[in-house]
Order: C-alpha cells, then sequence, then structure tokens
C-alpha cells in the first residue's frame, strides 16, 4: 500500500484501498480542514505535494474546475479529490498558529472558523449617485443621512431573518439562510421589497432636508458560499466568501444600467416565482464573466406570500441584536402615556409607552411582590409613579417597530 507523509505533522499514514488523502489523514488524525465536506467546492483541504506528483493521478473533473478558477499551482492537489497509487510527502497549506487555532476541531466556533457551504441569498444595496451626495453635502450631514437610512434598513433585514455582514460606505450585504432556514429566498426578497418602501418614505425627508432625491439599488442572489468567522481572535465576524458574493454584487451592480431598484438573479427567481410578480426581465452579460443570464426585476409579492409573510402578527419572535424579541401588543393601541398589563412566559408584566418609548416591567413591587397595575389597560395619573418604579423593577426591555411593541426577558 503506498504511504502519505503528512507535514508538518510529520505523520506516516498508510493508504487504505481507494482511499482519498483526506479520507486516510482524518483517520490518521491529521486536522486537514474540509469545510464543504469533500465535495471540491471550499478548497480548504489544498495540500501543496513536495514529493511524489509525478505519480499522482490527474485531477477529477471537480478539482481542475476549482483548481483552475482559484489558479493553484501544479503540485497544489485537493486532499479530497487526490487518491494516489504511490508515496507522496505533503504539506497541509495550514501552517501558522493563527490558522491553526481558527481551524481546530476543539474550538468552540470550530463549525464557523472553518467555514461551512450554505446555499444563501446574498443581498447587495448601495446608494444611487453617493458620489454626488458625499461632494454636495457636509460628511456630518453624510454621516447622518447614512445612519438614519441604515437603522431603518437594519431592522427590515433583521425582522426578515437576514444577517447583516457589513456596512460599506454607503452598500450594505446582507445573507439570509444562514441557519439554512427554507423560506429565506423568499424572505430576502420581502426584505428587499421593505427596504425601497423604507426609502420610499424615507425620500420627502431627505428631499426635504437636503434637497437631494435619495434612492438605493438592491441586487439578490442565490448560491452556495462559504459561511465562516473571519477577523483576528476576538473580533471575528460571520461572513459570506465565494462567487455567490461576487454575483450578488454584480446583479445590484446592472440596476444601473438597467435603470431599475430590484433585480435578482435567474436562481433566485427560479426558488422565488410561484411567490412573486415581476415587472420585467432583462438579459445581461454580469461584469467579469462571459455568459449572458436572466436578472428579473420584482414588482411585489403575490397575495398570499405577502399575507404569509407579512400579515401583522404572523410572526410571534424575532431575532435582532442576538436576543429573541416577542411581539406584544400593536404599537396603534398603546398610545403615549398608556400602559398594558400582559401575560408574558407565566408572569404579569406593564408595558408602558412615554415620550416616544416604551418600558416594560414585571407587575410586582420588588418588596411586597404585590402588583402596581391591575390586569387590565388604562390611560390614568398612575404613569408617573410607574415610570419611577420601572427604574427599580424593570425585568425585561421593551423595543417599538412601526406596527408592535416587542419585549425580551431581561436575565
Ligand atoms: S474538502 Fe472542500 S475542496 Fe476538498
Amino acid at each position: 500500500m503506498p504511504t502519505l507523509l503528512s507535514l508538518p505533522d510529520d505523520i506516516l499514514i498508510k493508504l487504505a484501498l481507494g482511499e482519498s488523502v483526506l479520507e486516510a489523514a482524518r483517520r490518521a488524525d491529521v486536522p486537514i480542514a474540509c469545510a464543504c465536506g469533500g465535495k471540491a467546492k471550499c478548497s480548504t483541504c489544498r495540500i501543496w505535494i513536495l514529493d511524489g506528483a509525478d505519480g499522482c493521478p490527474e485531477r477529477t473533473a471537480l478539482e481542475r474546475t476549482l483548481v483552475e478558477r482559484l489558479g493553484l499551482g501544479n503540485n497544489v492537489r485537493l486532499a479530497c479529490q487526490l487518491r494516489p497509487a504511490s508515496d507522496i510527502t505533503f504539506r497541509r497549506l495550514v501552517l501558522d498558529e493563527t490558522d491553526l487555532r481558527m481551524t481546530s476541531q476543539l474550538l468552540p466556533h470550530r463549525s464557523t472558523s472553518a467555514g461551512e457551504l450554505k446555499s444563501v441569498v446574498i443581498f447587495f444595496s448601495d446608494v444611487a449617485g453617493f458620489t454626488h451626495f458625499s461632494e454636495t453635502l457636509t460628511p456630518y450631514d453624510v454621516m447622518y443621512l447614512l445612519n438614519r437610512y441604515f437603522t431603518q434598513v437594519a431592522e427590515v433585514i433583521e425582522l426578515n431573518d437576514g444577517y447583516i455582514d457589513k456596512f460599506v460606505g454607503d452598500g450594505l450585504m446582507a445573507i439570509f439562510g444562514v441557519k439554512g432556514q427554507d423560506d429565506a429566498p423568499v424572505r430576502a426578497v420581502n426584505a428587499a421589497l421593505q427596504t425601497l418602501a423604507t426609502v420610499d418614505r424615507l425620500k420627502p425627508f431627505f428631499a426635504t432636508m437636503y434637497g437631494i432625491d435619495f434612492d438605493i439599488r438592491v441586487g439578490l442572489h442565490l448560491g452556495e458560499a462559504v459561511i465562516g468567522s473571519v477577523g483576528s481572535p476576538g473580533n471575528e465576524r460571520l461572513t459570506a466568501i465565494g462567487d455567490a458574493v461576487n454575483v450578488a454584487s454584480r446583479v445590484e451592480t446592472a440596476n444601473k444600467e438597467a435603470g431599475t431598484r430590484l433585480l435578482i438573479s435567474e436562481t433566485l427567481y427560479e426558488r422565488v416565482k410561484g411567490e412573486v410578480e415581476i415587472s420585467d426581465f432583462i438579459r445581461v452579460r454580469l461584469r467579469g464573466t462571459s455568459d449572458r443570464i436572466s436578472l428579473y426585476e420584482i414588482k411585489k409579492l403575490k397575495v398570499e406570500a405577502e399575507r404569509r409573510l407579512n400579515e401583522k402578527g404572523a410572526r410571534k419572535t424575532m431575532q435582532l441584536g442576538g436576543k429573541t424579541w416577542h411581539r406584544t401588543v400593536a404599537t396603534s393601541a398603546l398610545k403615549d402615556g398608556d400602559h398594558k398589563v400582559i401575560e408574558f412566559q407565566a408572569l404579569y408584566v406593564v408595558i408602558l409607552r412615554r415620550g416616544g418609548r416604551v418600558h416594560a416591567f414585571n407587575n410586582a413591587c420588588p418588596h411586597l411582590k404585590l402588583p402596581f397595575f391591575e390586569s387590565t389597560s388604562r390611560t390614568n395619573s398612575h404613569a408617573g409613579q410607574a415610570s419611577t418604579l420601572t427604574r427599580t423593577a424593570r425585568w425585561c426591555v421593551a423595543g417599538i417597530t412601526a406596527d408592535s411593541i416587542w419585549i425580551q426577558a431581561k436575565s
């Protein structure tokens, strides 16, 4: 049987019949990364053949495709695809301490540190004519404008189970489906439509404040990307790496020439076509590619999808800032100065709205455990008293969106 010498581990492995280098190395506890599970998609199992390269078999079609796209050298092989027939010596291309720590299977974040290949929707947006704004407005105005826009859009993304990857200047990148949610494609489209609606509501404000016609462009693409943590230890952030990201960015850019605001790729359209209405489609050659592809301009969701995703009260919880928020009462049902007592996780909780803010706290005095309020809503003169008591008795955190008031338990 051929033998493999793995460096820098200096481990000699006897290859079993038909085994790949990856399979043999893992059997011998050599920690070769394999983010895609051996499907020739991630290239994290790449090794450098130091000796015996001439006796290695030809690359498989899958390996050739990936290696050519990445421009890897002749002696760099994918361990998951290579099944040697004679002895080889190889060096893993995870060579230094930082790489070892990031890919170690003993670390708690090992699944994301090494990365996982997932089917996700990548969302890209940017501000139309941003260069002109940034040249004509003061930096403070630009900062204010971007923050006001990003704050509202971030809420839309997170309400639709999206993950905000990064803000770059006027651009935003988000990922839908990080946790493998089945409805990520249609939720991404929903988020894009709601983002545009948010911008439409902001337009008159920006026009009055700065005399500008504020607008954005959004591009979405469904594809496979490696989802993993990137950054120095302690400063890692989840991100997506792969062709899908580049394609999504180019789809977003294609809006400019097409004169559209929201385009999605063909792969995403195939997944959501039963749930969306389109205005048009275009055939384009994306920047940096040779083939023409179809992009679809989304008009709106079909009635059933709209009802399922956006009906008030349809979603009882949402993830925001890493916390689970629970929908309570409609924003319109609680006027300024009002309070309501609700049942939440087997306790009575007071929700109080005052001065544009909402507060939530346990409806029990911390000393005598007597209720502050009866379990009915009212507008009354006790509001001032309750506001004082929240400073010592609050155990929930409340937040407000356009349609609902949300709370999260505070440990
Ligand atoms: S394990 Fe992903 S390319 Fe080999």
